[in-house]
């Protein structure tokens, strides 16, 4: 089944042709990072004006690049949400149109899910049930992913995402954005012990995350460093919070993993692009005979193709969206789906 996904949740806009959920036929993103790179972060009007300029061209390439006619596709998939709004219906309206004219059926699909399903394009051979930590640029989760349908969450952010931190701390230091990949390479440069950071754990029955605190510690010593005049290294403090991001992650991560028994530990999301998250991770699964998953980083950000494989899934499991869909900026992970007979 070759299925046809496009992706406008927030500044990429996406679409990619994906057979049978596993197999990447094509895959075009354009970015807009350097447009909204001139206003520090994501300006949602622009974001959707560009999606609606863009996409026509990007579907035509992905299907050019499938060799493939529009005709040829048994499927039509969107991500309906979480995301921002305006850029969420530019796909929604698409691939409504799309569905209708072609007579195909339409699936709406859930971003995060797409996040844990880039693993499946990854690693051919991975099947449910695992534990997944998902860190994007608006959630952190700790999701048992029971299976390809049916989604647990353990673990939350009680306040920042991840990634809304590593923006943050990067707009403070000046390296610009996004913030993630310019901590990842600031930090390569920098010393992680230079500067003792938090560790915010919180309760210890607990698989939720707080970032906030740490992004005020980040603050408060930039802000000490100049009123004392004294220099500051930003690629020590890149390096530093990268470190204590990273730590809390894994922590979590191999502790929940440790008590719910799970033998598989899956990474998703921009976040899980982090050379550092990666390399912890690996090294604390591996020690304790955890199997580690992590998906490429072009499969880590945003992208359609993801948005393909899950969107396979959901089919199998009956469920079809119509001329209703509308996007759904808040929407939960697992919500919506259809029980399983
Ligand atoms: O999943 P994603 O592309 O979009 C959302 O669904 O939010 O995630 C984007 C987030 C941004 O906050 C970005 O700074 C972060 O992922 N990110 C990274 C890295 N690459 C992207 N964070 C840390 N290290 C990276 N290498
Ligand atoms: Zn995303």
């Amino acid at each position: 089944m070759k299925i046809l996904a496009i992706e406008t949740s927030c500044d990429e806009t996406a679409c990619a042709v994906v057979e049978d959920g596993r197999k990447i036929l094509s895959s075009v993103i354009n970015t807009q990072i350097p447009i909204h790179t001139k206003y520090g972060g994501v300006v949602p009007e622009i974001a959707s004006r560009n999606h609606v300029m863009d996409l026509p061209y990007v579907i035509d390439e992905a299907l050019a690049q499938a060799d493939m006619k529009l005709e040829d596709v048994d499927a039509i998939a969107v991500t309906r949400g979480p995301g921002l709004v305006g850029a969420l219906l530019v796909g929604v309206s698409q691939a409504k149109a799309m569905a209708a004219v072609l007579k195909k059926p339409l699936i709406g699909v859930h971003h995060i899910e797409g996040h844990i399903a880039a693993n499946y394009l990854q690693y051919p051979e991975l099947e449910p049930p695992f534990l997944c930590l998902v860190v994007s640029g608006g959630h952190s989760h700790l999701v048992h992913v029971r299976d390809y349908t049916d989604f647990e969450i353990l673990g939350r952010t009680r306040d920042d995402a991840a990634g809304e931190a590593f923006d943050k701390v990067a707009r403070v230091l000046g390296l610009g954005y996004p913030g993630g990949p310019k901590i990842d390479a600031a930090a390569k440069r920098g010393n992680p012990a230079a500067i003792d950071f938090p560790r915010v754990t919180l309760e210890r029955d607990s698989y939720d995350f707080s970032f906030s605190g740490l992004k005020s510690a980040v603050l408060n010593y930039l802000n000490s460093k100049k009123q004392k005049g004294e220099e500051v290294v930003p690629e020590d403090v890149a390096a530093s919070f990268q470190q204590a991001v990273t730590d809390v992650l894994t922590e979590k991560t191999v502790r929940c993993a440790e008590e719910l028994g799970m033998k598989k530990v899956v990474i998703a999301g921009g976040v899980s692009a982090n050379t550092e998250l990666r390399e912890e991770l690996a090294n604390a699964c591996s020690q304790r005979g955890i199997e580690f998953y992590y998906p490429a980083p072009v499969l880590c950000t945003d992208n359609a193709a993801m948005i393909g494989s899950q969107a396979y899934y959901d089919y199998q499991n009956g469920e079809r969206a119509d001329e209703r869909l509308d996007a759904k900026p808040g929407i939960r992970i697992g919500q919506d789906h259809q029980t399983k007979a």
